[in-house]
């Protein structure tokens, strides 16, 4: 089996497509979800499946040890971020070389960065009257969004869309393209 481990900050909706879409895979299963916010609603989607689940702080994540501890102890294969909001240190990069994938609500590398997360983002794209938005899925290294891409994704945007909608349309890319690129990835990195 290739185990996933889930980093998510919010809600998890992108978690809760991902751990659909392993439901009674044969080869890959989420085995544990990390949060860093005790109030996330992802917390609750790991309890709906019973998916083990653990909150850290600042302490916690600074400290290899700890943390490649409990990577080690569920036998993660690969790390997927799914709205996971710290920056990942250098040394979970090097302990997972090319194991940790992120997506970002935005065509890369346009509104990335620092601050450059949800809301903030389709924000940022409505005021300045793009066109078109989408997702970018890549692979983490120790800066904000600037690992290399694995997929983009793009959706037409009319004049009248507004931020919310905006989100909407790329969210429902978010949920179309990350669980079938997490089992492209999973399998390669066998
Ligand atoms: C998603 O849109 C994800 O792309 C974004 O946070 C949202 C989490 O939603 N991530 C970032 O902005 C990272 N820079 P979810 O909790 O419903 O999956």
């Amino acid at each position: 089996m290739i185990n996933l481990t889930i980093f998510a900050s919010g809600g998890g909706s992108n978690a809760e497509a991902i751990i659909q879409h392993f439901n009674n895979h044969p080869t890959i299963q989420v085995n544990l979800i990390i949060s860093n916010k005790t109030t996330a609603g992802v917390l609750d989607r790991a309890d709906r499946h019973q998916i083990k689940k653990r909150v850290i702080d600042r302490t916690d994540f600074n400290d290899p040890k700890k943390m490649l501890g409990y990577l080690k102890e569920t036998e993660t294969g690969l790390i997927v971020l799914a709205g996971f909001l710290w920056l990942i240190p250098a040394y979970l990069v090097e302990a997972f070389p090319n194991k940790i994938i992120n997506i970002h609500p935005a065509l890369l590398p346009k509104y990335g960065g620092k601050g450059m997360y949800g809301q903030h983002i389709h924000r940022a794209v409505f005021e300045n009257k793009e066109r078109e938005s989408g997702i970018t899925i890549h692979y983490v290294n120790p800066k904000y969004d600037e690992g290399n891409i694995i997929l983009q994704a793009r959706c037409p945007l009319q004049p009248d869309d507004s931020p919310e909608v905006i989100g909407r349309k790329v969210l429902a890319l978010e949920h179309r393209f990350y669980p079938v690129t997490v089992e492209m990835v999973a399998i390669q990195s066998e």
